[in-house]
């Protein structure tokens, strides 16, 4: 038997063999075979079709027209295989058996530093604060320069940053909210902007380039410090308990005058000093401080008229204390094993 016949003769086994199996299978049988004889790679016949052209001239042209006429039998047998298991009726695909077990789906999770944003969004939504989302890439304009922190100001340094070819950069904090905000607003105004903000800060256990952010800002007439003092208190005692104290730092941020960085008393030890706390009593959360006039004045707000207090704070590490994430890292790793810890926390 010539190597054609015997390629065409195990064709037409292997297409039997293929549309007698289960139908789903069937479909995928048939590919099988039309791959193993048709196939650009590795199909026998195209592998033969490519030797005929090195065979002498008068075999090559007896041989070449014998395995053409098998290619359109082959071609043919493939697509009648295949119509007829398209057409079969769906009560003929594989038999259904009801009794085997079904395929587990795993729910979702709610990812911690999400838990921690809603839980901080509804604090403020109760007291009557809207939630605005400013867009990561920044001009320079609204990330410094509307901030009080002109090119040059020494400033800059505290927040290295990614600039971006054509002249924008990617927000190093959630602060630029506030100047889109004020610019399309009229006071009285209270905010707060969740989002992520980035920085050419070396990862470790506490600082990721990535990281999130909650911006707050409250404008009326007569806003004090105390309100400040207040409102985040609020937000302390509703996230980590009734007993906790706020205090402020004395601190340094262009935008707000008088500055300060604000701590929380430490939820597990009550102040007294433990390994969350640093043995310091004390949980870093963010500076805060009352706007500076010259950034009223830059959006056209009357510094005369109104105040305002304005803070933000790092979500990331409030998570981290809140849960006791040691790495900061874990966040941004999506390690299944590590979220599904998180079940039923929200
Ligand atoms: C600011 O970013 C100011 N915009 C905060 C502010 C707003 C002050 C309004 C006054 C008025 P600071 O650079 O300290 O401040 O960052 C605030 C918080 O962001 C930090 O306390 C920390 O929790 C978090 N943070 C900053 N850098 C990182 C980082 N690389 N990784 C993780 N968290 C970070």
């Amino acid at each position: 038997m010539s190597e054609l016949d015997r390629i065409r003769e195990e064709f037409h086994t292997r297409l039997g063999e293929a549309v007698a199996s289960g139908s789903r299978e069937a479909e995928e049988a048939v590919r099988e075979v039309r791959h193993d004889f048709l196939g650009r790679q590795r199909g026998r016949l195209t592998a033969y079709l490519k030797k005929v052209k090195d065979l002498p001239e008068q075999e090559r042209r007896t041989a070449g027209a014998r395995a053409n006429q098998i290619k359109q039998e082959i071609e043919g047998a493939l697509e009648a295989a295949e119509a007829t298991l398209a057409r079969r009726p769906a009560a003929d695909h594989r038999a259904i058996d009801i009794t085997l077990p079904g395929t587990a789906t795993r729910p979702g999770c709610v990812h911690p530093l999400a838990i921690v944003r809603r839980e901080i969004e509804e604090i403020f939504l109760e007291m009557g604060y809207t939630v605005e989302e400013g867009p990561e890439t920044e001009t320079d304009f609204n990330n410094f320069t509307a901030l009080n922190i002109p090119p040059d100001h020494p400033a800059r340094d505290m927040q290295d940053t990614f600039y971006l070819e054509g002249g924008g950069l990617l927000r190093t904090h959630t602060s630029p909210a506030q100047i889109r905000t004020m610019m399309k607003t009229r006071p009285p105004l209270k905010i707060i902007c969740p989002g992520r903000a980035f920085r050419r800060d070396a990862a470790d256990a506490t600082h990721s380039p990535i990281f999130h952010q909650v911006e707050g800002l409250a404008v009326d007439a007569g806003i004090g410090l105390a309100d400040l003092k207040g409102t985040l208190l609020e937000m302390g005692r509703r996230l980590f308990g009734q007993r906790v104290r706020v205090r402020l730092r004395p601190s340094y941020f262009p935008f707000v005058e008088p500055g300060a960085e604000f701590d929380v008393s430490c939820f597990l030890c009550d102040g007294a000093g433990c390994r969350t706390c640093k043995r310091s009593g004390w949980i870093e959360m963010g500076g805060a401080g009352m706007v500076h006039p010259a950034v009223f004045d830059g959006v056209g707000y009357d510094s005369d008229l109104y105040t305002g207090f304005a803070f933000g704070c790092g979500i990331d590490r409030i998570a981290m204390v809140k849960f006791g994430i040691e790495d900061i890292r874990l966040l941004f790793e999506n390690d299944l094993r590590f979220l599904e810890q998180f079940r039923g926390a929200s």
